[in-house]
């Protein structure tokens, strides 16, 4: 058997193990297995980093965020989150070699993982609407704590989004808490926080 074929096969064994020790939360998800794609990259990921693409696009943006567990109090480490948006076109856009969920999910996507302080901090530029504008700004945000599997949280859109109408914000669940953002300009970044609460509107989650 060839060496890349088994790399393949143990990948897919670990994480069936992995999976079958963790709290399945969250629901459907179709692509949430899209976090782990760091392990491929041989990345590890740190509490703050700097997506590909934030020298050359604008505008630039910084987001921090503290993790909680769910009493919105104690700091949650160890925390991995996956996040990924479209490029300035609104297109979710590979590179020439994509690696894993990289063909969907675009170029412009990291990974970050809560020290025992539970925040973290990580800049991009802000993302376009989809081409035909049918949806806000957003940028996709996944969580995997240590005893889960990956799950979704609600997107961060941005309050001053003129695409982000009532009903828009009417729709959103919630979950982690609203990922509606206020950008404000500091130190020549803008910048907005939004804090997690681990479980908060998470189905199955107990
Ligand atoms: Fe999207």
């Amino acid at each position: 058997m060839r060496p890349f074929l088994i790399a393949i096969l143990l990948i897919i064994f670990q994480n069936t193990i992995t999976f079958s020790q963790s709290r399945q939360v969250g629901g459907p998800c179709e692509d949430c297995e899209a976090l782990l794609d760091y392990k491929l990259l041989n990345r590890s990921p740190n509490a703050v980093d700097t997506l590909p693409g934030f020298y050359k696009n604008e505008p630039k943006i910084k987001i921090t965020g503290t993790v909680y567990h769910r009493d919105g109090k104690t700091p949650a480490s160890n925390v991995f989150l996956y996040i990924y948006h479209v490029d300035r076109n609104g297109l979710y856009q590979a590179s020439d070699q994509p690696v894993g969920w990289e063909k969907r999910h675009g170029q412009y996507r990291t990974w970050l993982k809560t020290g025992s302080d539970g925040k973290f901090t990580f800049y991009t530029f802000r993302p376009a609407a989809y081409p035909r504008r049918q949806e806000p700004e957003h940028i996709h945000i996944y969580l995997k704590e240590p005893d889960t599997i990956p799950y979704y949280i609600d997107n961060y859109i941005f309050d001053s989004d003129p695409l982000l109408t009532e009903d828009e914000k009417q729709m959103q669940k919630n979950r982690g808490g609203s990922g509606i953002i206020k950008l404000k300009l500091e130190n020549g970044i803008w910048t907005a926080n939004r804090d997690i609460i681990l479980g908060l509107n998470i189905p199955n989650y107990n």
